[in-house]
């Protein structure tokens, strides 16, 4: 059963996966918001984990690692042969708007893209959209309202540079609206349309484009929490 980049068993997994970029912090949700917790995939130290809610739902988060190429793998390999039907990213991202100030969440109703990792799966030239699951962004808007967190609807961008050699790059995205930059919501977004499944992604804004602020230790800790029950909230309703 293992695939080449996850060595769990058929129905180790839930049906929904919580899914950060980081190994550590996959195992600090599954530590910290899950309890009977199993250790079901560690292939290159991408832990994934299953366990119970606080309300005994069953849930799964796993680490997608960076980048469009890397999500793309490890969800591919859940939607396609481990029976998960939903993904919902949790993530940083760095904001481009004013009004998204440190701490917020963003819902990512859209992902654009600098990357060619897409090129790949376009037909006649056209250009693919990368687009979350409406159930899925409308369900979390009201997760987030319902608990009283700032959040934000709108698109993303999914870099492939972190370390940009153009300062000023990041303005283009934002005089046509995005919201922030993170680098693996439209790997997932994509993956989850080729997989006839479906996505999500909920990113706290750990940065500023705007005025170049970073979250502190604290404050990070709180929005992370904010935006990990957020997507407990919504992967509740669909296990
Ligand atoms: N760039 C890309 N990804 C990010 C950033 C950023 O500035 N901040 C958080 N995730």
């Amino acid at each position: 059963m293992p695939t080449p980049h996850i060595n769990a068993q058929l129905g180790d997994f839930a049906k929904v996966v919580l899914m950060p970029g980081d190994p550590k912090r996959a195992k600090w949700v599954a530590d910290t918001f899950l309890h009977d917790v199993k250790e079901v995939t560690n292939v290159r130290g991408m832990l994934g984990f299953t366990g119970l809610t606080a309300n005994n739902k069953r849930i799964s988060v796993m680490a997608s690692g960076m980048g469009l190429p890397s999500i793309g793998i490890y969800s591919h390999e859940l939607f396609n042969y481990y029976g998960v039907d939903i993904i919902i990213r949790i993530g940083t991202c760095g904001s481009y708007q004013k009004e998204c100030d440190l701490g917020d969440i963003i819902l990512a109703q859209a992902a654009c893209t600098d990357s060619n990792w897409p090129a790949q799966f376009e037909l006649a030239g056209g250009t693919l959209s990368a687009v979350s699951d409406f159930e899925l962004l409308v369900e979390s808007k009201k997760a987030a309202d319902a608990r009283g967190f700032k959040s934000h609807v709108g698109a993303v961008v999914s870099s492939d540079v972190f370390y940009d050699p153009n300062p000023h790059s990041w303005e283009k995205w934002a005089s046509l609206g995005v919201l922030a930059v993170e680098m693996e919501a439209y790997g997932l977004f994509i993956s989850a349309q080729r997989s006839g499944k479906k996505a999500m992604a909920i990113c706290t804004v750990s940065d500023s484009f705007i005025n170049k602020r970073e979250l502190s230790a604290e404050e990070r800790q709180t929005g992370l929490v904010n935006m990990v029950q957020t997507a407990i909230d919504v992967a509740e309703k669909h296990v």
